[in-house]
């Protein structure tokens, strides 16, 4: 029967942080983790994951790459495998966030192939969506999103290995969110496409984060939301108290 979604609080470094920073980062969410009421997880840019790792050893805080290619190894200049992240200690591995859309021109199919190879490797994914502003202003957010998830999710994706993130381009270090309101027709409405494509069971179970501008004076009202389970955090994830206190908001 019904297990309770456990609420994921994800910090995505993106670009930021040398070694030294990025070490003195992760021992402080290391350090502040104990008693939180939520799952943790922290994903640095690749070359840190074996600092940051090493300072969220024994802390319970999972480690997660930023991107994956969709193969396991070969002639592919600056990409790293899925199987390279799990052997660097990564549980998880971002994909499809809308800067790699956007900057890289992924697509929906490539989104989906990177998604398999992760899963073949054992991570967990946090595929990500989310509609621009042009696109939202044109009432189209709901059929994005609804294209981005039939689109980018392996049909085999269970709520085990599979997690979404909506995260609107617009909000996105802009400090702007939607409404709590409309963050929560959002995600009744994600819930309601994974129901059509993988089945009520994995729709009700699967953890649907939110994502842009969230930070702690807003944490609360969005965390609090019946079909949000957690938050994929950007530039507050870079200060260790307000990633906490993000986390904080998740009971
Ligand atoms: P901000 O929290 O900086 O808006 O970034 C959100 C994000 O893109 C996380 O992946």
């Amino acid at each position: 029967m019904a297990t309770k979604r456990v609420m994921l609080v994800a910090g995505n470094w993106k670009m930021n942080g040398l070694a030294a920073e990025g070490h003195a980062l992760a021992q402080a969410v290391a350090a502040g983790a104990e008693g939180v009421g939520c799952e943790l997880l922290v994903c640095p840019p690749a070359v840190l994951l074996s600092t940051a790792g090493a300072a969220l050893s024994g802390s319970g805080v999972a480690l997660g790459g930023q991107d994956c290619h969709p193969e396991e190894s070969g002639a592919h200049t600056g990409d790293l495998s899925a199987e390279m992240l799990a052997d660097a200690g990564s549980r998880f591995v971002i994909v499809g966030h809308s800067e790699r859309r956007a900057d890289h021109g992924e697509s929906d199919a490539l989104v989906r192939a990177k998604a398999l190879a992760a899963h073949r490797a054992g991570l967990t994914t946090v595929i990500c969506v989310g509609e621009t502003e042009v696109e939202r202003d044109a009432g189209r957010a709901d059929a994005v999103v609804a294209g981005q998830i039939k689109g980018s999710l392996p049909e085999k994706a269970t709520a085990a290995d599979t997690v979404i993130a909506y995260e609107p381009v617009w909000a996105i270090g802009t400090g702007r969110t939607p409404t709590p309101d409309e963050v929560q027709a959002m995600h009744r409405h994600m819930r309601a496409i994974v129901s059509g494509s993988h089945g009520a069971e994995i729709a009700r179970q699967i953890r649907l984060l939110y994502g842009g501008s969230v930070k702690p004076g807003n944490a609360s009202e969005l965390m609090a939301l019946e079909d949000v389970d957690g938050a994929l955090v950007g530039g507050a994830s870079l200060v260790a108290a307000d990633f906490l206190a993000i986390a904080g908001c998740c009971a």
